[in-house]
This record gives C-alpha cells, sequence and structure tokens, in this order.
C-alpha cells in the first residue's frame, strides 16, 4: 500500500497586486521586476481574513471533488509561516470552519518548503496504515508581513492556498515513491522574520525597525535555492533509476522565474516538463506546490502513471525534493 494524492484544490484570492500597482509604492519598473523575477501579478488577500480562510476554502474544494463528508478526515496539516496567530493553530480553525468533528490537527511552520515536509509526514500517517484519509494544506497570507516600502522583498510575494487529499493506495503501485530533504540552519539569518517571537516580542522598537515583516538576503538565497533544489533533484531521479525522458511533470517551488529556469537547465529538463505559473501569484510560500498541481490537474495535463517531482527550498534553509508517481484515473 502507498499514500496517494486523491483530490487536489486551491484557493487563490481575487484582489490582484500588479507590477503597475507596486510602481506607485516603491521605486521599480514592470520591466525590472519582469525580467529580474517573471512575476507580472500577485492576488491579495483581504485586510480582514486570515490564512485560514484561504486554506478553509481549499479543503472545503478537496471535499467537494472527492464527494465525501468533513467526518472523514482523520488529520489536518496546515503548513503556514503566517498563521492567523500564534496559537491556537490555524489547522484548529480549518478544522472548525469545515466542521470536521472526527480529526485532529496541527500547524507545520517551515516556509516555502512547509508544503513539501508536511506532505511527506501526511504520508507516514497513511502507510503506517493508522489513518484513511489526511488533508495537507499549504496557504500563506504573505501580504501580512512583506513591507511594502521595501523594493527588494514587496515584488516578490502573493497570497493563496493549495491542498490536497492523501489516501491509501489498494496496491503498490502508483502514489508517492520516495523523497530527500535536508535543514541546514547555518543559513538561517539569510531568510527570516526577526520579531514576534520568543527572542524579540512585539514592542515599539521592533515596529519601529521594521522586525515583523520578512527580511532577506536575496542574492544568497537565490544561489542556495538553486544549487539545493538541483542536488536532491538530481539525487531523488538517481536513486529511483529515472532518467529525464521518465519526467512528466517538474513542479518547482515558485520563487522566481530565474531560479526555476536555471535548476530545469542544469537538470537538462525540457520547457513543456517545468510547471511555472509565478507570472500570476507571485510567490505564495507555502501554497505554490500544491497550486501549481491543481492548475494542471484543473487542465486535464496529468494522466495516471505519470511521474512528477516536486521541489522546494526556503527559509532555514530548508529544502527537499519529491518523487511521486499520479495514481488518480
Ligand atoms: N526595482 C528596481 N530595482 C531594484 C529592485 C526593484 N524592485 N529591487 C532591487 N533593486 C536594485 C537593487 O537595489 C540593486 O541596486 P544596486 O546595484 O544599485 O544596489 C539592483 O537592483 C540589483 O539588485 P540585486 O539584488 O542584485 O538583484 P537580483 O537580480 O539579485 O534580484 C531578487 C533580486 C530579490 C529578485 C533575487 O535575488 C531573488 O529572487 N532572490 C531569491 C529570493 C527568494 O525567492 N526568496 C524567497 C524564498 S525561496
Amino acid at each position: 500500500m502507498r499514500a496517494i494524492i486523491s483530490a487536489v484544490s486551491h484557493f487563490a484570492p481575487e484582489e490582484k497586486l500588479t507590477n503597475a500597482d507596486l510602481v506607485k509604492l516603491v521605486d521599480t519598473s514592470d520591466e525590472w521586476i519582469v525580467s529580474r523575477t517573471g512575476i507580472k501579478e500577485r492576488v491579495i488577500l483581504d485586510k480582514d481574513k486570515g490564512t485560514s480562510y484561504m486554506a478553509a476554502k481549499a479543503a472545503r474544494s478537496l471535499l467537494e471533488q472527492r464527494k465525501i463528508g468533513p467526518d472523514e478526515i482523520d488529520l489536518i496539516i496546515v503548513a503556514t509561516v503566517t498563521p492567523d496567530m500564534f496559537f491556537p493553530s490555524t489547522a484548529s480553525i480549518v478544522q472548525h470552519e469545515i466542521n470536521a468533528t472526527n480529526c485532529w490537527g496541527y500547524d507545520l511552520l517551515v516556509g516555502c518548503a512547509g508544503f513539501i515536509f508536511a506532505f511527506i509526514t501526511a504520508k507516514q500517517f497513511i502507510e503506517t496504515g493508522q489513518y484513511k484519509k489526511v488533508m495537507v494544506i499549504g496557504s500563506d497570507k504573505m501580504s501580512s508581513i512583506t513591507n511594502y516600502k521595501d523594493r527588494n522583498t514587496c515584488i516578490l510575494f502573493g497570497d493563496a492556498a493549495g491542498a490536497v487529499l492523501l489516501e491509501p493506495s489498494d496496491d503498490n503501485g502508483p502514489g508517492i515513491m520516495d523523497y530527500i530533504f535536508k535543514t541546514d540552519g547555518s543559513g538561517k539569518n539569510y531568510l527570516q522574520m526577526p520579531g514576534g517571537g520568543s527572542l524579540c516580542p512585539a514592542s515599539p522598537e521592533s515596529i519601529a525597525k521594521g522586525l515583523h515583516y520578512l527580511q532577506q538576503d536575496g542574492k544568497v538565497v537565490f544561489k542556495k535555492a538553486i544549487l539545493g533544489m538541483v542536488d536532491t533533484t538530481r539525487k531523488i531521479m538517481e536513486k529511483n533509476g529515472l532518467s529525464n525522458e521518465d519526467i512528466k511533470f517538474y513542479i518547482p517551488h515558485q520563487a522566481n522565474l530565474r531560479i526555476i529556469e536555471s535548476a530545469a537547465k542544469k537538470l537538462g529538463l525540457k520547457k513543456e516538463q517545468v510547471v511555472i505559473n509565478i507570472e500570476k501569484y507571485g510567490n505564495t510560500t507555502a501554497a505554490t506546490i500544491p497550486m501549481a498541481l491543481s492548475e494542471i490537474y484543473q487542465a486535464g495535463l496529468l494522466n495516471k502513471g505519470d511521474n512528477i517531482i516536486f521541489s522546494a527550498f526556503g527559509t532555514g534553509f530548508s529544502w527537499g525534493s519529491i518523487f511521486l508517481t499520479w495514481a488518480m484515473e
């Protein structure tokens, strides 16, 4: 028996934040943003709504797609770095929102690799035989921690949620096959939100210094992201005897088009193998991979037996790649 994806969904808010909008906020241009990042617009959630709103929307879509009731869900894992609040967990809020009365849930706070880490955690609960239906949701309201006066970061991020339902298969055929993950905490200072935690609680000073916004050394993250994603993707392909021709879709975390294109080039993948939607959404952190998967599923591009690789890199640093074979008809 293997864990398989039995439903996939996403939720993107309606309000757009275009490059033209950002030109009004910071000293930048559409040409600079598109050429350096590939991003044309992002979607932004209403100020009065939190990450759980998008997560619950994606969760409800999973239930509709799979035609099951919320009481059938055993576990909800929400990957996010922008929980509604530190506690209770966003998973608790989603559980209540969708009325999933027979389950438990928790958040996993990893950043851009959050979804893939949560996904593999969920796989263990299925493959030990413990549970039959686990929801894995990647949801982030990045606009809530983005400084719209900092042109280095505000151009990059957007808000969205993506979700999958994992269930056991009847056989040892298609499903979630393998993964390679890494964490290297020596990178902890290159991509962080310094304020608001136990080390630096909120204070007038922390607010004045902008410590409650995401901060990063973009150049370091850029280089490390390419190296990390290429390394774990190569290793997982070697380990599983996969050649480039065996891969139907490579679904990378959507942080910067140049990161994706450079990684794909180093891996020798063809354009049509690489799933890209960053131009419409920007970097939605834990949501990027399930959202990209959901879009190609909705477009009818996935067939049973297709080999797929997920790959992500982000804060921590934490990164990795997953090999799966599509199991739905
Ligand atoms: N508009 C215009 N100019 C900008 C700008 C903007 N929005 N942002 C930065 N610049 C300027 C810089 O100030 C710099 O000017 P200077 O040379 O006078 O100092 C110049 O453009 C080049 O900046 P640089 O940082 O070298 O650009 P870059 O090509 O490395 O692109 C990022 C910057 C942030 C887009 C890129 O490094 C990146 O995407 N990094 C990865 C970040 C990421 O994805 N993090 C999320 C987690 S995975």
